[in-house]
């Protein structure tokens, strides 16, 4: 078996099964910020990612890609329904995001937590050479670092976690919490997104675990488990280049046409999910419509909103009320050719996505609560003609990067709509001068630059770190999102 130097675990491949328009399987970029994250760095070193391929049963070979090994780690329906859908993104997921939805505690759960961490670390510790660089990413998977140290103390093990790391009093919630803590210790090294997060997880081992803590230390057993904030980024020169491509430039002019001319297109790109503040947003919206400081043949906003989680209850809910509201506003405010939302819940491909970031006026991100979020950070990178305003919630993870950006507090609605109608009505110096501070920040913060300052961090050796941030032949290795169909859609049972 062919053993490599980096092993990336994550819940998901950075494929996932697509079916083609003639009933045959193929494999795809799965959507998502981590996928976004990790995909363009790993072309240039012999890797291995471990990760589940999205569907259930057993685990499918998978085809290498760029080089890259796959190792899809089998999940049955039980596991997807009580680790994936239950302890990840029913208790976890809100839990980290200030609880804006109620975490759900069931032992069931918990179980099968263990038993997929349990599997997730022994395909790992198979796949790893000896002495390798484990890098283990996100909530899906805290157990995995305290499981595979007992199974390969030889390896480098580092965990990320993508999502907020919530504070003491939300996380003592958890029945679980100690066994959380102690699976995250068995990394080498903690990051995180932000400086509070590292500054909550210290303070909870000392609390939970009586463990000696600082921000960037902690002591356990006879190692030093180390901590930090890395913001995680993009391919800020790959988005630069394709919303910079004529064919894009042109496409964004013919969406332009398309949305019929108006004067400002607002954008909005999330997925489905209730942390991502859509209802709020088009409370805001449909305000502003009624009140007349924003008319329907001025001003579009167009809506791409992902499904995702599908059959988790909260994320079906919040679906039929967006669907309702996004009804209820077209049916009240549209007119025949003139919706005042288009509303779109299709994966699209990178240069459509580049396209639409192109046309957008204003990008509205306002997410209640998010770890990072990666869309604004494509937006700017996509601006590559300095134009185009930013309104980014103060809760999301960009907001501590990109201050220049119209920030808003997503929770109070009048302040949303004035960030609204101040970013639709900002004078175009100002648009200009923002816009070129963000971009010049994410040229420097790449996803480069976060891999080199968390790898520096975890392998001291560095000679990983210069492998996979060296600049090469950045192609785009998997294969793009098409438009799927409804086949698909059907046949999938992860999202
Ligand atoms: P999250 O990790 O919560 O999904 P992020 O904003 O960090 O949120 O990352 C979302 C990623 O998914 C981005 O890279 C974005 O381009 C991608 N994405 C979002 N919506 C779509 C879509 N409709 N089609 C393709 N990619 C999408
Ligand atoms: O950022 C959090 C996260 O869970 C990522 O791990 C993933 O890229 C994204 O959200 C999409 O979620 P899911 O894998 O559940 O579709």
């Amino acid at each position: 078996m062919r053993q490599s130097s980096l092993v990336v675990v994550a819940n998901r491949l950075p494929i996932d099964d697509n079916l083609a328009l003639d009933g045959a399987c193929e494999w795809r970029r799965s959507p998502g910020g981590l996928v976004s994250a990790l995909h363009p760095l790993l072309r240039h070193t012999p890797a291995t990612w471990v990760g589940w391929a999205g569907g259930t049963g057993p685990a499918p070979t998978l085809p290498d890609v760029d080089g890259v090994r796959m190792r899809a780690v089998p999940l049955d329906q039980d596991d997807l329904r009580d680790h994936y859908e239950g302890f990840a993104n029913a208790t976890l997921w809100p839990l980290y995001h200030d609880a804006v939805e109620q975490p759900q505690h069931h032992r069931r759960w918990w179980e099968a937590y263990q038993r997929v961490n349990q599997r997730f670390a022994e395909t790992t510790a198979e796949v790893a050479e000896p002495g390798s660089v484990v890098w283990v990413q996100d909530y899906h998977l805290h157990l995995v670092p305290g499981l595979l140290r007992a199974l390969r103390p030889d390896l480098r093990i580092g965990f990320f976690l993508h999502v907020p790391f919530p504070p003491p009093e939300l996380f003592m919630q958890l029945p679980r919490r100690a066994e959380l803590l102690r699976g995250m210790l068995g990394a080498d090294l903690v990051g995180f997104q932000r400086a509070q997060a590292a500054h909550n997880f210290a303070q909870l081992v000392t609390k939970v675990l009586g463990l000696p803590a600082t921000d960037r230390r902690i002591g356990i057993d006879d190692r030093v488990v180390r901590i930090g904030a890395f913001p995680v980024s993009i391919d800020t020169a790959e988005m630069a280049a394709l919303a910079a491509r004529p064919e894009v430039a042109a496409r964004a002019r013919r969406l332009r046409q398309d949305l019929g001319s108006p004067e400002h297109v607002i954008l909005s790109v999330d997925r489905m999910d209730y942390t991502k503040g859509i209802e709020q947003r088009l409370k805001a919206y449909s305000e502003l419509l009624v009140s007349g400081h924003v008319k329907v043949r001025d001003t579009v906003l167009v809506q791409v909103a992902v499904p995702s989680r599908e059959r988790v209850g909260q994320y079906q809910i919040l679906r039929e009320r967006v669907e309702r509201e996004v009804g209820r506003i077209n049916g009240e405010f549209g007119r025949v050719g003139e919706p005042a939302i288009h509303y779109l819940t299709q994966p699209f491909d990178r240069a459509e996505l580049a396209a639409l970031y192109r046309v957008a006026d204003v990008m509205a991100v306002t997410p209640l609560r998010d770890g990072m979020n990666l869309v604004a950070k494509e937006y700017v990178a996509a601006r590559v003609d300095d134009a185009g305003a930013l309104l980014l919630s103060e809760f999301a993870g960009t907001a501590a990067e990109l201050s220049q950006a119209y920030l808003v507090n997503p929770h109070d609605l009048e302040g949303l709509k004035q960030g609204l109608l101040a970013a639709l009505h900002a004078a175009p110096a100002d648009v200009t001068e923002r816009m070129r501070a963000m971009r010049a920040h994410l040229h420097r913060h790449d996803i480069r630059a976060w891999a080199r300052s968390y790898l520096t961090a975890l392998d001291q050796s560095g000679a990983l770190v210069d492998r996979l941030t060296s600049t090469g032949d950045d192609s785009p290795v998997l294969p793009s999102q098409p438009d799927r169909s409804a086949a698909r859609a059907e046949r999938r049972t992860g999202r």
